[in-house]
């Protein structure tokens, strides 16, 4: 099994491509099998996530073709890739594709808009929390699908004439059933209302992606989106958001190590929140033309309390990145997760290099510690396993993070961008 060796120590200084989110890049593939034309995505990350749905998406009939990169434009390391569903061969999403990949569950709403029945099994994913799936089922039910639950699958059937647009109010938001429901919703008879949807950029690249092919829908990074279904969907090309979730990762992987690094093809909108708590931490942000550029000194920072929140609040995807840069604070910080019921499960492999955190409920407090040990480390999930890469880029001799396949779900070259900014950092397999 691969696993990362790291020998802290090193500053990090010079230039990180931001690479295409995967949260905006998974929708964006799932949005394909609404028309039978050609969706051609520029900028997908080269990720373990986006080609398992590209399995699960030729699993029901879409051909994928990818583009001849030049691998000397630095901004054309995302791919290229075209996804067309002429046909859905298949409207069964089975339990061996869709177990590993919680969003693989939203293609249940294009099958349903479109051919007017689905077969999904039950999601699977990070294990940070129960994460059921009651929003996407009531959200269609008040389309009018019959939906039924056997053998660990949601079977949906819409009504003879296709499903039919109404009011559709989620009790919490969530970005999942926004992108599903709003899906589901292009293709339906009549307008529809999603109230308290998610204002997540991806679910704003999704709509403007849908709009580019056929859609029509209105209040965009509002929490109220309508949608007017229309008859058909067509061919578009859409560039995919950059990820701003592996722009504050890095961001924080600075603040740590000290150093100065220009994140490259991403913007502060995106993550204005984090960059405002970085900034309180002592971190020095600049914007420039296309990017960021993160200068710190390397010493602790001052410690900030942080609340995880929806969008445009600080990202739960990057609270066990911002737990790592509070270790070294000069002080105490409490980290608290809103979203995610059980999402500290970093904190025991924190505490491996030497943290001092304590978990009471939703809270974390964390006090911060001069120094960091390099340890023998695991990744729990996706945004945990970048964690431990940040304390192992500070801490004194050797770290190692296994399981590691975590990391590659969501985070394209990490080694190598770091690499080029002067971490020592490698793979090695066992
Ligand atoms: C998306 O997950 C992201 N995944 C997550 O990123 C992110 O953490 C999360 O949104 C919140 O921002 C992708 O975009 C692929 P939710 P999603 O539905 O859509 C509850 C990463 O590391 N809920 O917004 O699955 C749910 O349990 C991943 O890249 C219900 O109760 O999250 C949670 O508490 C991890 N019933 C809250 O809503 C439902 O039917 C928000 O979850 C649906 C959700």
């Amino acid at each position: 099994m691969a696993k990362i060796k790291i020998i802290g120590g090193n500053r990090l200084n010079g230039e990180i491509y931001i690479s295409g989110a995967k949260n905006a890049a998974l929708p964006l593939m799932i949005a394909s099998l609404l028309s039978e034309e050609k969706l051609v995505l520029e900028n997908l990350p080269a990720l373990a996530d986006v080609k398992q749905l590209k399995a699960i998406l030729k699993n029901h009939g879409t051909q994928i073709t990818e583009q001849e990169q030049n691998p000397k434009d630095e901004s054309s390391i995302g791919k290229t890739v075209s996804f067309q569903a002429k046909i859905i061969s298949d409207i069964c999403a089975p339990y061996e594709l869709v177990s590993e990949m919680r969003a693989s569950f939203w293609v249940i709403g294009p099958l349903l808009a479109r051919m007017g029945e689905a077969r999904v099994s039950l999601p699977g994913g990070c294990a940070i929390g129960t994460r059921p799936v009651d929003f996407f089922l009531d959200g269609l039910k008040q389309l009018g699908a019959k939906i039924e639950i056997k053998d660990g699958y949601v079977i949906a059937k819409a009504p003879k004439g296709g499903l039919v647009g109404n009011r559709v109010h989620f009790p919490k938001i969530s970005v999942g059933a926004t992108h599903t429901i709003m899906m589901a919703a292009t293709l339906a008879n009549g307008t529809t209302i999603i109230e308290n949807a998610a204002r997540e950029p991806e679910v704003g690249d999704l709509a403007n992606c849908l709009i580019k092919m056929g859609a029509k829908i209105s209040g965009i990074g509002t929490h109220v989106l309508t949608i007017e279904g229309v008859k058909k969907l067509h061919g578009a090309t859409h560039r995919t958001l950059p990820d701003r979730i592996e722009t504050g990762t890095y961001a924080m992987a600075v603040a740590m190590t000290g150093g100065e690094v220009l994140l490259k093809n991403t913007n502060a909108k995106l993550l204005q929140s984090a960059l405002d708590i970085l900034i309180k931490a002592g971190v020095e942000i600049s914007e420039e033309k296309n990017g960021i550029r993160v200068k710190a000194n390397g010493a602790g920072l001052r410690p900030v309390d942080v609340e995880t929140q929806e969008f445009p609040g600080f990202p739960t995807d990057l609270q066990a990145q911002y737990m790592a840069l509070m270790i070294r604070s000069a002080g105490v910080a409490n980290i608290k997760e809103t979203i995610f019921e059980n999402r500290f499960m970093h904190v025991a492999e924190l505490a491996r290099f030497g943290a001092d955190i304590k978990v009471d409920g939703q809270v974390a407090t964390v006090s911060g510690v001069p120094q960091l040990r390099g340890a023998q480390v695991m990744a729990t999930d996706l945004r945990a396993s970048v964690s431990l890469v940040i304390a192992g880029l500070v801490a004194k001799g050797e770290t190692t993070v296994s399981r590691i396949y975590h990391l590659d779900r969501g985070f394209e070259n990490l080694e190598e961008k770091l690499k080029r900014c002067g971490a020592q950092i490698e793979r090695v397999n066992d």
